[in-house]
């Protein structure tokens, strides 16, 4: 548990310092007044260990090396926020529910297996796993969930996204998120209605998932509901990264001194 009080700096543990997120959080983290970056961890054969996670993020320097014990790094901070590797995911979960510090998992392509550790691991430290922590994306998880539950079931679900040409994982986590979303929202069991690879014609009731990956694309995703003679979209569009860095660390902040327990974007803006 966290010993901050209250309206004091969190302090941010970056797991991921070297990467595309990992340095716009570190960048944004800079600009608000209740978090301040303590620690920034990547891999043990990160070509950037040693280096300044501040000048890697291209604000100065701001007196944090990259390393890559996390154990003694979790020990100097109240929060872990993790944008790394599925095959750390694990790793860093394990040590920070050691170490007794609360976790933001943002790191999507997590496999299933994962899912047993990440309840375990929820009845120790406070742990949100969120695969979009955009602001918007958490209403719009929020707004398919009730459109899915309000339009009748003729309604075809499908959901398009897009990102750019580096992205590892398809469907993207969040588009696998408004599919959840979509599937509760009708009562569905989701493993039993997602289409993922589209061979032949569509079965009634499923949910159809369409990928796009190109260029620089930051993250689109549209929830279209087809019905006979009419349609609903649900769409955002990311075209910062920083949307996923404001809301990873609002959530890093709003997670420091909770109870044990697993939460959700949503706790965050409902
Ligand atoms: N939740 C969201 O809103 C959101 C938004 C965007 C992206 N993401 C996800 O966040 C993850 C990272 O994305 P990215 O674009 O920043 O990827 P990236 O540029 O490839 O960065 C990955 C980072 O992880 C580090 N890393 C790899 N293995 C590690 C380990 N064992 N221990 C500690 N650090 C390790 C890498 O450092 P070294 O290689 O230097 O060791 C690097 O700093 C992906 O899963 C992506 O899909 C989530």
């Amino acid at each position: 548990m966290s010993t901050r009080g209250a309206g004091a700096q969190a302090r941010v543990l970056m797991i991921g310092a070297s990467g595309r997120m990992g340095r716009a959080i570190v960048r944004v983290a800079a600009e608000r007044p209740d978090v301040r970056i303590c620690g920034a961890v990547v891999s043990a054969g990160s070509a950037d260990l040693g280096r300044d996670a501040g000048e890697l993020a291209g604000i100065g320097r701001i007196d944090v090396p990259l390393r890559a014990d996390l154990a003694a790094a979790l020990a100097e901070c109240d929060v872990a926020v993790d944008f790394s590797s599925p095959a750390a995911a694990a790793a860093n979960l394990a040590a920070c529910v050691a170490a007794a510090r609360p976790l933001l998992i943002g790191t999507t392509g997590l496999g299933t297996e994962l899912a047993a550790d990440i309840e375990r691991a929820a009845r120790h430290i406070a742990l949100l796993v969120a695969p979009n922590t955009s602001l918007g994306v958490t209403l719009l998880l929020e707004l398919v969930k009730r459109a899915s539950q309000a339009l009748p079931d003729d309604f075809d679900i499908e959901i398009v996204e897009a990102h750019h040409r580096r992205k590892k994982d398809a469907p993207s986590g969040t588009a696998l998120a408004l599919g959840r979303a979509a599937a509760q929202g009708r009562g569905q069991n989701f493993g039993e209605v997602a289409v993922t690879d589209r061979n032949g014609a569509r079965r009634s009731g499923d949910i159809g998932f369409a990928v796009v990956r190109g260029g620089d694309i930051v993250g689109d995703h549209t929830v279209v509901f087809a019905g006979s003679g009419e349609q609903v979209q649900l769409m955002h569009r990311a075209t910062d990264r920083n949307v996923f860095a404001r809301g990873a660390l609002a959530a890093a902040a709003w997670l420091c001194g909770r109870a044990s327990g697993q939460y959700h974007m949503r706790d965050i803006i409902l």
